[in-house]
């Protein structure tokens, strides 16, 4: 893992950004997975200003949630919208359908997309209990893209983004873990001390389904972009760390 520590979410977006820019640059028909949630606000903030030219390049989405209508402002579809795809040109935007009747159905569909698109970059967030996309602890590192039920911590830790909580989606439909570790390399962004357990576990801790980010020790082109709150519960002298 390389592991970059910064002092703040500026110079977070910015590393993070850089990254994604130099692989458009190296491979203009490449595949870039995006991410959602609080995390990658920054990094597509920079895409609309700096406009890389992603004429050539095809995005797939971690994850979505079932029965949220894309039209919802709380959808992942809405969010990559307004955030990226309304303002940017792309060869193809591809998410899953949380809208499928047959939500089975949708994911098959969706592993035939990622299969027909491998994905040379995939931005990552992490939730607080360690998951990456919506692949909660005890999920299968085997797993491909399924339908999951949100635990109550990450149900919670979206509350924020809700009216009420009634209104969170019990649901959604994500990318496995094993179409996650598929992508060529992988950048995991993280913000904040109330990441901090998480990225300890992720970095140091053992590689266990309990810790569905775990996994990404056993990845061989990994960065994490961390500012210097979500990194301060590892032990830095153990680490080949870059202080940016
Ligand atoms: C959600 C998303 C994840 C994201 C995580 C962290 O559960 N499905 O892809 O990484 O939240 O979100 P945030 O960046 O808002 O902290």
């Amino acid at each position: 893992m390389n592991i970059i520590v910064v002092k703040n979410e500026q110079e977070l977006a910015q590393k993070a950004y850089d990254i994604i820019a130099n692989m458009i640059e190296q491979k203009p028909n490449g595949v870039l997975g995006c991410a959602t949630g609080g995390s990658p606000v920054g990094i597509y903030e920079l895409m609309r200003k700096n406009k890389p030219n992603t004429s050539g390049i095809t995005t797939v989405n971690l994850d979505e949630y079932i029965n949220l209508d894309f039209a919802n402002p709380k959808s992942y579809h809405y969010y990559m919208n307004e955030e990226l795809f309304a303002h940017l040109p792309f060869k193809a935007n591809y998410l899953p359908n949380g809208m499928k009747e047959n939500a089975e159905e949708a994911c098959a569909d969706y592993e035939k997309v990622l299969e027909a698109h491998p994905v040379d970059l995939q931005l990552l967030g992490i939730g607080e209990n360690a998951h990456i996309a919506f692949n909660e602890p005890g999920t299968s590192f085997e797993s491909t893209t399924h339908v999951i039920e949100l635990t109550e911590s990450t149900r919670q830790a979206n509350r924020r983004y809700f009216e009420r909580e009634e209104d969170v989606p019990t649901h959604a439909i994500t990318m496995g873990i094993k179409s996650i570790m598929r992508a060529k390399s992988i950048v995991l962004v993280a913000s904040g001390e109330k990441k901090a357990d998480a990225i300890k576990a992720m970095i140091e801790g053992e590689i266990t389904e309990e810790c569905p980010a775990s996994i990404l020790q056993k990845h061989n082109d990994v960065t994490i972009v961390v500012d210097e709150a979500a990194f301060s519960k590892c032990e830095k002298s153990k680490l080949d760390v870059v202080m940016a």
